[in-house]
């Protein structure tokens, strides 16, 4: 299916490698990430601490600038209904506000992002973690997904092959700017969402009106659960590394951050 789309680089994470590899690390690549995991645990209990004393960020804005505008477009509205199809109502929340928290965090950097892309990317990059298949990472039918929605609106192809990179880079351990824009505030905005990492620079009412726009329902119990799955299910790929050496999954479950 998606043999005719040939990403423009092929390290480690990205939809090339995904394809040549299934998303299964060598040695020398999980020897490469074993620091990124230690940095992590830093990063995490750090920003944790802010966020329980409630730390001011270092910036004045509030969830009136910083909330992003959604695209009105045909490959919005074909994204956000692969979004609803493909995934249960908590995972569907956890990319609107991977998206709000992803694009709000891009603004504070004062990154360049696409928006339209980082609107689909968003909304799709957790579809194949409810759809396990063994021997294959999740990320590739996350990309899949966000291919059937740009084909079907005609997107241009460098902005899909970009899509599909970002999808398929956002859960590469310390993925830098650099290497993928959208990737790096899909993982940004995720983390901030399940982990905490980052969000205590994320205004309080932005944090609030995501909640209520997007409500959490049980979203730590149910990706806590995918990701487990997922980490058994490919053996030697990105999760079971993020979950056997940084206990993703646990941290999910049983130290979610309170937003
Ligand atoms: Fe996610």
């Amino acid at each position: 299916m998606n043999d005719s789309i040939a990403s423009t680089r092929s390290q480690t994470g990205s939809w090339e490698w995904l394809t040549e590899t299934g998303g299964t690390l060598t040695l020398v690549e999980r020897l490469r990430f074993a620091p990124a995991i230690g940095r992590t645990f830093g990063r995490f209990a750090m920003d944790r601490t802010r966020l329980a004393f409630r730390v001011s960020p270092r910036h004045s804005y509030g969830a009136v600038d910083l909330w992003p505008i959604a695209p009105d477009s045909a490959f919005a509205e074909r994204s956000e209904e692969e979004a609803r199809e493909l995934q249960s109502t908590a995972v569907l929340h956890h990319g609107y506000r991977t998206w709000v928290f992803g694009a709000a965090l891009a603004r504070l950097d004062d990154a360049p992002l696409d928006p339209e892309l980082f609107h689909a990317g968003a909304l799709v990059h957790d579809v194949g973690l409810e759809h396990i298949e063994p021997g294959q990472c999740f990320t590739r039918r996350s990309a899949e997904a966000a291919q059937t929605a740009a084909e079907h609106a005609g997107l241009e192809r460098d902005r899909t092959i970009a899509l599909m990179d970002g999808i398929a880079m956002h859960i590469s351990p310390e993925l830098r700017f650099e290497q993928s824009a959208l990737g790096f505030y899909l993982q940004a905005g995720a983390m901030a969402d399940l982990t905490g990492i980052r969000a205590w620079e994320l205004p309080g009412d932005l944090r609030a009106r995501a909640n209520q726009a997007f409500p959490r329902e049980d979203v730590h119990r149910v990706l806590s659960r995918c990701w487990h799955a997922e980490a058994k299910a490919v053996p030697g790929g990105r999760a079971h590394f993020a979950d056997v050496w940084g206990g993703f999954s646990r941290i999910v479950r049983w130290l979610p951050p309170r937003l």
